[in-house]
């Protein structure tokens, strides 16, 4: 009996949440490895609709979740996550959530500093979230981070606020920004402390247990392949590792754990914020894809840039993040389309490349080579079964399950829970 983890095979946004959401009825916990609030997904279950950022999406079936310590967890916004999909009548609890106690925090001064140092790029901007998300996992690597444990012990939130402050506000003040003040952070971590502790626990102990006794953990990857510190389009990426090895090393189990990789992919693409994107399409049909495919932000409410379906991007993915099955989502957003295209490589100078090079002024000249299909006139909208699917619309899978090089194990025909059509169960292997 397999683990699963979910990962991101584009640029974010691929419909990780309803993935992870359908897959928990057959899962025992659900556990969030990197990435903090930056990441939105969304789940549509009957007339309800969950946007969940930091919490695993498998609290909405009512499994166990687990935030692990690869994670950057902004206390404050845990609390009113935790308050808004309460009053959406979901129970979270110390007994359906648990945290690393060695994850690091993300604070006030964090969301400040992205804030400051995107500004300060003006056109050169990454186009972050502006959650602090970077500079909390700077302070991680500097070894200088307050993680959840230390909110149990004030002497020691005092001696790291020193540290912290020395840093960020010598920094905060060269950008021109507002720097922050110890006693008032120090207060505020106070006051948190005991909301958060009670959530907090070694959860690789408790993972190893689950694991010893057979129980199913799925790995709920936030962000995606393209946009990982190292694999990505850098520097227009986000400050973690989102590729499903990180499920490890993010939650203190073995690679051995991970188990089966599923890739999310929609069946075009899309991307917010800056950076290369070859196959954007600046026409009435980005437009469509926009309006049909509702393509806004969950965090940040800006428009998705989009554009078709990159074989060659995906392929990459496919590859750097381990990927054994694909889900395809959002396959209903094409119908009545006449004409298709994929991209299969890159013309970048006088050379065709099936693989977008590690240098950004490369990557910005990309342009794609295409291969062109017929679309379908009918509707996938909905379908559960292949039988359902217009012939047209198989083909269009089948080739991009050829050209990336990785099978097709799920299809999802629209945001609702059970417009799913499984192929394979990941769950077996
Ligand atoms: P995530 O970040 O990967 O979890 O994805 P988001 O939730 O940010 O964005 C995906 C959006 O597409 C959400 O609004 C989903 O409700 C929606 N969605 C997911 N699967 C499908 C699908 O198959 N068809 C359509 N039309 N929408 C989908
Ligand atoms: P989910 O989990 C799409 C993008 C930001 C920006 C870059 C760096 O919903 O797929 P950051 O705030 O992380 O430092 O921003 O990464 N980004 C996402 N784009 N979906 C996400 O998450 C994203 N999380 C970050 O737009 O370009
Ligand atoms: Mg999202």
């Amino acid at each position: 009996m397999a683990n699963v983890a979910v990962i991101g095979a584009q640029w974010g946004d691929e419909g990780k949440g309803k993935v992870v959401d359908w897959l928990a009825s057959r899962a025992d916990v659900v556990v969030r490895f990197q990435g903090g609030h930056n990441a939105g997904h969304t789940l549509v279950v009957g007339s309800q609709t969950y946007k969940l950022s930091l919490l695993p999406s498998g609290l909405v079936r009512g499994k166990l979740g687990v935030i692990g310590n690869g994670v950057v967890i902004d206390p404050e916004a845990l609390l009113a996550e935790i308050a808004r999909v309460s009053a959406q009548g979901l129970k979270v609890t110390p007994e359906t959530l648990r945290i690393a106690d060695n994850a690091p925090l993300i604070l006030p001064l964090h969301s400040a500093l992205d804030r400051a140092r995107e500004g300060a790029r003006g056109e050169n901007k990454i186009g972050t979230t502006g959650r602090g998300i970077g500079p909390a996992y700077e302070d991680k690597i500097a070894r200088r981070a307050i993680r959840v444990a230390d909110l149990a012990e004030p002497e020691t939130l005092a001696d790291k606020l020193d540290e912290l402050l020395l840093h960020h506000n010598t920094l905060l003040r060269g950008l021109g920004a507002e720097t922050f003040e110890k006693q008032a952070l120090l207060d505020h971590l106070l006051a948190l402390a005991p909301r958060i502790l009670p959530f907090a626990e070694p959860v690789w102990e408790r993972l190893d247990e689950l694991r010893r006794v057979g129980k199913r953990i799925l790995f709920e990857g936030a962000q995606a392949v393209m946009l990982d510190i190292d694999h990505g389009t850098y520097p227009f990426v986000t400050s973690s590792n989102t590729v499903a090895a990180t499920a490890a090393s993010g939650t203190g189990v073995g690679p051995g754990t991970v188990g089966f990789v599923l890739g999310i992919a929609k069946a075009y693409t899309t991307r917010v914020g800056s950076g290369p994107f070859p196959t954007e399409l600046h026409d009435a049909t980005g437009k469509l894809l926009g309006e049909r495919g509702h393509e806004f932000g969950t965090v940040t409410g800006r428009p998705r840039r989009c554009g078709w379906f990159d074989a060659a991007l995906v392929r990459q993915a496919v590859k750097v993040g381990g990927v054994q099955g694909l889900a395809l989502t959002k396959l209903d957003v094409l119908d009545g389309l006449p004409e298709l295209r994929i991209g299969v490589g890159y013309q970048i100078g006088g050379e065709v490349l099936r693989r977008l090079p590690a240098s950004p002024r490369a990557q910005a000249v990309a342009v794609p080579v295409y291969e062109t299909m017929e679309g379908w006139s009918s509707s996938t909208r909905g379908a559960r079964s292949w039988a359902d699917l217009p012939a047209q619309a198989v083909k269009y899978v089948r080739r991009i399950e050829e050209l990336v090089e990785a099978p097709v194990t799920l299809l999802s025909t629209s945001p609702e829970r059970d417009d799913t059509i499984l192929v394979r169960d990941p769950f077996e292997g």
